[in-house]
């Protein structure tokens, strides 16, 4: 997978002498401190990570954490203490001014919480805003602007003051502007935070569809934890200017780093987040591969079984691809009709799942379904099972963790 964007030993200092607070950083103190002793504020501290293309990257936190300086840091609107961004490969600290520009307009686009529309331009010319600024011709950018007008579902209104459309819309456009410059990097802070919660999902689901058309790679800063893990790959938590955790949303959730981020789940339905695959087990149930001499195979695989102690096992193909689940007794009554063919013995209340499939909806499941079912990934292969056992410990687990 490419880095898109990498971030090392970042640093900013908001203060006279910057080094002085450098050096009390080194010396281990903290940043209250360090703002009690001289006030300088420590903004952002020593944040590494790498965010790959195509990914949606969420950086997360309390209000004055550090995540608006840290986003501003990687567009280089405010200059490091110390640190290097890398963007594609490149250390934009040896950019010159010409190529930092040209950076900005064409590969970066930055969406902010507030519209920032111009009140005198039209919705066309606002969205098109940015081409004109990187010096697109008038035609080119009017055509590629009601693009994306469309694709926000805005088309209609592209001759419309701002003023004319309602706070969700003008943000629309906001969003519409940065896409219009088809940048390969979008930096978003709090973009949906003053949308009311329907029309900010709504946005969140825009942007999905968006990424899934057109993979970009997405740096999205927001203080809520739902958005984060509704559209994040990955998410970097910060606290008092450093990230105390980069993860996925499930392994943010299995496995807080500490209070502060624990802190965060308050309030919030964590189960949702689960996905099958995140809870399914391998070794839980017997898996066989289709036999090629079904008695043959069928009378093992009920031996097997019985010494389990187990009723059921899933079929899987040479490919490991699962083909379904049977019974000790589908399987005995196969071969005692002598009808000898493995579909006959399948069930057909066991079909394999998805997994995708966030638990929410597994439960449903697995309520009407008293047996194992078999988890698989895209390609249909196995991953592992999930039981009415397994699910019952692991949402007893998530309401010890909240
Ligand atoms: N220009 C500035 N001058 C001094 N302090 C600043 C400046 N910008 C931000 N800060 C401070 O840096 C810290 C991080 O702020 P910010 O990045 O805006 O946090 P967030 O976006 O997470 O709310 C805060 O303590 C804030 O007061
Ligand atoms: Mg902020």
């Amino acid at each position: 997978m490419k880095q898109k964007i990498v971030a090392k030993g970042l640093h900013k200092i908001f203060g006279r002498r910057p080094e002085v607070a450098m050096e009390m950083l080194r010396k281990g103190q903290h940043k209250d401190e360090i703002f009690e002793q001289t006030g300088m504020v420590v903004g952002v501290r020593d944040v590494n990570f790498a965010v790959n293309e195509g990914e949606i990257f969420v950086i997360m936190g309390l209000s004055g954490s550090g995540k608006s300086t840290l986003i501003r840091l990687l567009n280089r609107l405010i200059d490091p203490t110390a640190g290097q961004i890398l963007v594609d490969g490149v250390d934009v600290a040896t950019m010159n001014k010409a190529q930092l520009i040209e950076l900005r307009r064409r590969d970066m686009a930055m969406v902010f919480q507030s519209f920032a529309l111009l009140p005198h331009l039209t919705v066309l010319d606002n969205a098109a805003f940015g081409l004109d600024v990187a010096g697109v011709g008038r035609k080119e950018r009017e055509l590629r602007a009601l693009e994306v007008l469309d694709a926000v579902g805005l088309k209609a209104f592209a001759h419309k003051r701002p003023a004319e459309l309602s706070g969700g819309m003008q943000q629309r456009v906001g969003l519409a502007r940065a896409l219009a410059v088809n940048p390969s990097l979008m930096l978003m802070d709090e973009a949906f935070s003053a949308l009311d919660p329907l029309k900010r999902t709504e946005m969140q689901e825009l942007l999905l569809t968006l990424q899934k058309e057109h993979k970009r790679t997405v740096i999205f800063v927001s203080h809520d934890l739902d958005e984060a893990f509704r559209i994040g790959n990955r998410i970097a938590i910060m606290e008092g200017g450093r990230i105390v955790q980069i993860g996925t949303p499930e392994e943010i959730l299995r496995n807080p780093a500490d209070d502060y981020v624990r802190a965060f789940f308050k309030g919030v339905d964590v189960k949702r987040y689960l996905t099958a695959k995140d809870i399914a087990l391998q070794d839980e149930v017997l898996v066989i591969e289709a036999p090629s001499d079904v008695a043959a195979g069928f009378e093992s695989a009920i031996g097997r079984l019985r010494q389990m102690r187990r009723n059921y096992c899933f079929v899987v193909d040479t490919e490991r691809r699962v083909l379904g689940a049977v019974s000790i007794d589908s399987m005995r009554r196969c071969l005692e009709e002598g009808t000898m063919s493995l579909e006959d013995a399948l069930l057909d209340d066991i079909q394999p799942i998805s997994g995708d499939m966030r638990i929410n909806e597994l439960i449903r499941h697995i309520v009407k379904n008293p047996y194992p079912l078999p988890i698989v990934n895209g390609e249909r292969r196995y991953v592992g099972a999930v039981t009415q056992t397994i699910l019952l410990r692991n949402l007893a687990q998530e309401t010890g963790n909240a």
